[in-house]
């Protein structure tokens, strides 16, 4: 995936496709822009062919120097096509075959085994509008992808759903469809498979403004939320804080704060999931007391009595019936020997082991342990191509029981 079209329609969102080009230019790609001619009165031209460093494409018949049919020499060259925004109207012409444009015109000539990402952004009213729905269902049905808008101020002054989601998200959306593609009939390898993870830190309060917690960024099992979503999992999140954006696509998000409170929640979904993902850095200890008011200090030394909390993992491996366990270990030393006696202790079907000290990175570099004692390990890699090498192999121990 290295060539990617950037189609760019009339809605006000157009200003936010300079970040998209400009981000996709700075991750290496190469990147051809397309715009409507609405779409040149909301941002100019020469705005994206700098950050793109290609002329821009907008009219059918201007005349060009290589006397290429240029709908056809671009429809070939990209390897992903992005329409963002995109609004009402493309959708609605692309869905009924109307290539009147340059850009309607090139969108009809690309392959259908080529991806075809739009980046939905309109008002609310147009949003909810059923004829939307009807040809985003129809386009959906031949393989185009969406992202989804998002809520928040719109340019028309409503607050409500209709705003293109952020070049970053949009970005990561295409670069995640890169990954995710190679799965053999991808978005259905999860289908109907209820996937629970727990992940980020827990905070164990000492007083009003004090807390015990850890590093954990929750990266990884946000990670792996998406890529379980991605793959066709219904997907419940119970987080500890997190300063991540939630995953698209879940089935549930719950926030959760403290050890016990997580406890509680696993323990309320267990029952009915299919695999249970134990990803969240939980605290081993809390204040045996919460005082409800601070904590003055004295001159003289503070010792705190912990108590220990619930081992999540554990507890509900005692409760296993059906469900696929996979834990992580992060140690700092012994690593698979550690690994290997979690494995044991908490009866898992698969335990992730990796060196603690990459706590908060974006990367990381692990090994994939099974109960048979069968591994595989994966060199420094990012938590987001991680997740779907983890995925592969739960999803390779679900096949074993069939
Ligand atoms: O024994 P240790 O805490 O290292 O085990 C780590 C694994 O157990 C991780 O999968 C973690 O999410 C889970 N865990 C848990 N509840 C705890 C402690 C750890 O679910 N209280």
């Amino acid at each position: 995936m290295k060539n990617i079209l950037v189609g760019v329609t009339g809605g006000i969102a157009a200003y936010k496709s300079a970040g998209i080009v400009s981000l996709l230019k700075k991750k290496g790609y190469n990147v051809k822009v397309v715009m409507t001619e609405n779409a040149t009165k909301i941002i100019g031209p020469l705005t994206l062919e700098t950050l793109s460093r290609n002329r821009i494409y907008v009219d059918m018949w201007d005349s060009n120097p290589h006397y290429e049919v240029e709908h056809i020499s671009l429809a070939d060259w990209a390897d992903v096509v992005l329409i963002a925004p995109a609004t009402y109207n493309i959708i609605g012409k692309v869905a009924n075959g109307i290539a009147d444009d340059m850009l309607t015109t090139i969108l009809s000539a690309v392959s259908v085994r080529k991806p075809v990402f739009f980046a939905l952004a309109m008002n609310v009213n147009m949003y909810e509008n059923p004829i939307l729905k009807e040809n985003i269902d129809k386009l959906k049905s031949f393989g185009y992808r969406f992202i989804d808008a998002e809520e928040g101020l719109l340019a028309c002054n409503y607050s409500a759903k209709g705003r293109m989601s952020e070049p970053e998200n949009i970005v990561d959306e295409i670069e995640r469809y890169s990954i995710f593609s190679k799965f053999e009939n991808f978005d259905i390898v999860l289908k109907n498979k209820k996937i629970l993870i727990t992940s980020g830190r827990t905070k164990e309060n000492i007083d009003p403004v004090r807390y015990l917690s850890n590093n954990s960024s929750g990266k990884m099992g946000y990670s792996l939320a998406q890529a379980a979503v991605d793959l066709g999992a219904e997907v419940t999140l119970i987080s500890g804080p997190t300063n991540l954006k939630v995953p698209n696509g879940l089935e549930k998000f719950i926030f959760v704060e403290s050890a016990l409170e997580m406890y509680e929640k696993v323990d309320e979904y267990f029952k009915n999931t299919d695999i249970f993902i134990a990803c969240a850095a939980v605290a081993d200890y809390r204040p045996k007391e919460y005082k409800k008011e601070k904590i003055k200090k004295s001159d003289s030394d503070f010792v705190i009595e912990l108590v220990r909390n619930p081992d999540i993992l554990l507890e509900m491996s005692k409760k296993k019936e059906k469900q696929l366990l996979v834990g992580f270990a992060a140690e700092t030393n012994e690593i698979r020997e550690n690994a290997l006696k979690k494995l044991e202790k908490k009866n898992l079907d698969i335990i992730v082991a990796n060196n603690a000290s990459v706590m908060g990175s974006d990367e990381n570099v692990i090994e994939i342990i099974k109960k048979d004692r069968t591994s595989v390990e994966i060199s420094q890699k990012s938590k987001v191509e991680l997740a779907y090498d983890i995925l592969s192999e739960v999803i390779f121990e679900l096949e074993k029981r069939y």
